[in-house]
């Protein structure tokens, strides 16, 4: 049954270039692994999940503490939509750097439409055990919100359902997270994947002279070689790394410092420095250049090879951006301290 779903999905011959590990790193598809596990574990947690402010936090710890691999179906759960935003961004990474979105505008558009809904799903499942941290990290995480030009203060009282997070807005996250964006990420999935084919396969393609082998078995092994090896670690990694839990949420108690989810601390970081430029300037810039890239891009160079000269300069400022949110994400998870002051981890 796999196999014939593959071949549908597939073209029955692909180059030879895009069977190479190093073009792709199998990114794309530990991303659909990841998904795979959400649905599936995400699907155990909603028969036992109930989203309302006094039983939330209680409902968490019956499903960690008392169900059979309960624990282990949360972990994996949390461990995934860890991975998954981590994956999208090296996937993204590698897009840029082999320049792969070149004539590929459309499919380009539908992976960062993919990457806003990923961050979306952890940002309304963060909110979901209500305890102390996911309280208030969506509190925080919501108010960067404030910033959006025009838009901020209306998108942040729909997403909140009022002022500030309270029942409505455990209830809208749930509704959100579990109802509404996994068909809407299913249609996306299903346009990108069907955007790869009809755009000729993968970019590297270009550079094979049109010799073409069988996907079947080749594409095929390689594929599920590292779908197994994905599960195999997050499931090895369920058995020892804990989802979270701390103490139940206390509206009236502000950790200090309260910190955004790990992925939005770089932007909270960076407004702690100045509101408009790291609210406003930076995130739209770097929108700006994400959606713009490929009509920006110029070069000449096929898409699918590394690093191609005359896109050293695209390149240049993916990494410098890169580097600097991993700079900025570091500085706020572990080096801010009570009223942010810069403080040792250790
Ligand atoms: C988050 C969920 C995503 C999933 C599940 C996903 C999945 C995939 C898969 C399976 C492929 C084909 C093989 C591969 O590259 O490994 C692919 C290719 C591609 N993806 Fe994604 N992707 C996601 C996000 C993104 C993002 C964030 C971008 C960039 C904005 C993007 C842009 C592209 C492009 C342009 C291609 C064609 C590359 C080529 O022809 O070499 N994708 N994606």
């Amino acid at each position: 049954m796999a196999r014939n779903f593959l071949s549908h999905i597939h073209a029955g011959k692909v180059s030879p270039q895009a069977l190479k590990p190093t073009i792709t790193f199998g990114l794309g598809v530990a991303c659909l692994t990841c998904m795979a596990i959400l649905v599936l574990t995400g699907i155990t947690l909603f028969l036992y999940y109930i989203p309302d402010q006094a039983k939330a936090y209680e409902r968490i710890l019956h499903i960690t503490t008392t169900l059979r691999f309960g624990r282990v179906v949360r972990n994996l759960h949390f461990l995934a939509a860890n991975a998954l935003i981590i994956l999208s961004v090296l996937h993204l990474a590698r897009v840029v750097l082999t320049g792969s979105y070149r004539k590929r505008w459309l499919n380009w558009t539908y992976g960062l439409v993919l990457l806003l809904l990923v961050m979306f799903a952890n940002f309304t499942g963060y909110l979901l055990p209500w305890n102390q941290i996911s309280y208030w990290a969506v509190k925080i995480g919501s108010a960067l919100l404030e910033y959006v030009p025009l838009i901020g203060l209306s998108l942040k009282s729909f997403l909140l359902g009022g002022d500030d997070v309270g029942h409505e807005t455990l209830l809208r996250s749930f509704v959100f997270h579990a109802g509404f964006i996994p068909p809407l990420m299913l249609v996306f999935v299903g346009l990108h994947l069907w955007r790869v084919r009809k755009d000729g396969g993968l970019a590297a393609a270009e550079f094979s002279d049109g010799v073409k082998v069988n996907a079947d078995p080749w594409l095929y092994r390689a594929e599920a070689g590292v779908a197994f090896s994905v599960l195999a670690v997050l499931l090895l990694l369920a058995f020892f790394i804990d989802a979270p839990i701390y103490e139940r949420a206390n509206p009236s108690h502000p950790p200090n410092p309260a910190k955004a989810p790990w992925y939005f601390v770089g932007v909270q970081e960076m407004i702690s420095y100045s509101a408009m430029l790291g609210g406003v300037v930076v995130p739209g810039l770097v929108l700006g250049y994400l959606l713009l890239l490929p009509k920006l891009d110029q070069s000449t160079t096929p898409g699918g090879k590394w690093f191609a000269s005359d896109r050293r300069v695209w390149s240049l400022i993916f990494l410098a951006i890169m580097v600097s949110q991993i700079v900025f994400i570091v500085i706020g998870v572990w080096f801010r301290g009570p009223n942010w002051q810069l403080v040792l981890p250790f």
